[in-house]
């Protein structure tokens, strides 16, 4: 078997409308990106119609946000990264910080969602929560890549 000198993980990032809007967040979080060492394997810009926010966020229907996300995800532009990098699932949910503002500003105050987010809604930033949510999303936002045609070329030891 081959020695791994790293083991890669794939995660989806979605930089969200809040942040895109504004020229010089985008900047900064796609700088956050590169010094955190992540490899950006693919990116993309896209903007969703209220079917693909409905169908992305379809395990919250009923939930009371349901309504707001679903229109604000599909309100403006997006940026779609897939990310590598050892641990890249938590290591980019422990940038992006708690998913409320408020709690982020407390209890993290330097991560994205404590710097740049305006509500729980409008909180900048997406990240997959485990391999499998991971898998699909990177399937939902960027069907036409493959991860096994990817493994094959690039040859990293993932995990
Ligand atoms: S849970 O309970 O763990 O499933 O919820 P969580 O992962 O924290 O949130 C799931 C997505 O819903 C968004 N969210 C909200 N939007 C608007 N208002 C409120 N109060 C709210 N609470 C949670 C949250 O940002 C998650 O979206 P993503 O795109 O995954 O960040």
């Amino acid at each position: 078997t081959r020695r791994c000198a790293r083991v890669l993980q794939l995660t989806l990032a979605v930089i969200k409308p809040d942040a895109v809007a504004h020229p010089l967040i985008l900047e900064a979080l796609h700088q956050k990106i590169l010094e955190n060492n992540f490899v950006i394997v693919r990116k993309k810009d896209l903007i969703w119609r209220r079917s693909d926010s409905e169908r992305f966020y379809a395990e919250h229907e009923g939930r009371f946000f349901y309504q707001r996300l679903v229109e604000f995800m599909a309100s403006g532009p997006m940026r779609a990264y897939v990310l590598a990098r050892e641990d890249a699932i938590t290591r980019w949910r422990e940038l992006m910080g708690p998913t409320k503002v408020y709690r982020a500003r407390y209890t993290s105050p330097s991560t994205i969602r404590a710097q740049y987010g305006l509500t729980d809604t409008r909180n900048t930033t997406h990240g997959s929560d485990s391999e499998e949510s991971a898998q699909r999303e990177i399937a939902f936002f960027f069907p036409e890549f493959s991860i096994d045609q990817w493994l094959e070329k690039e040859e990293p030891c993932l995990r």
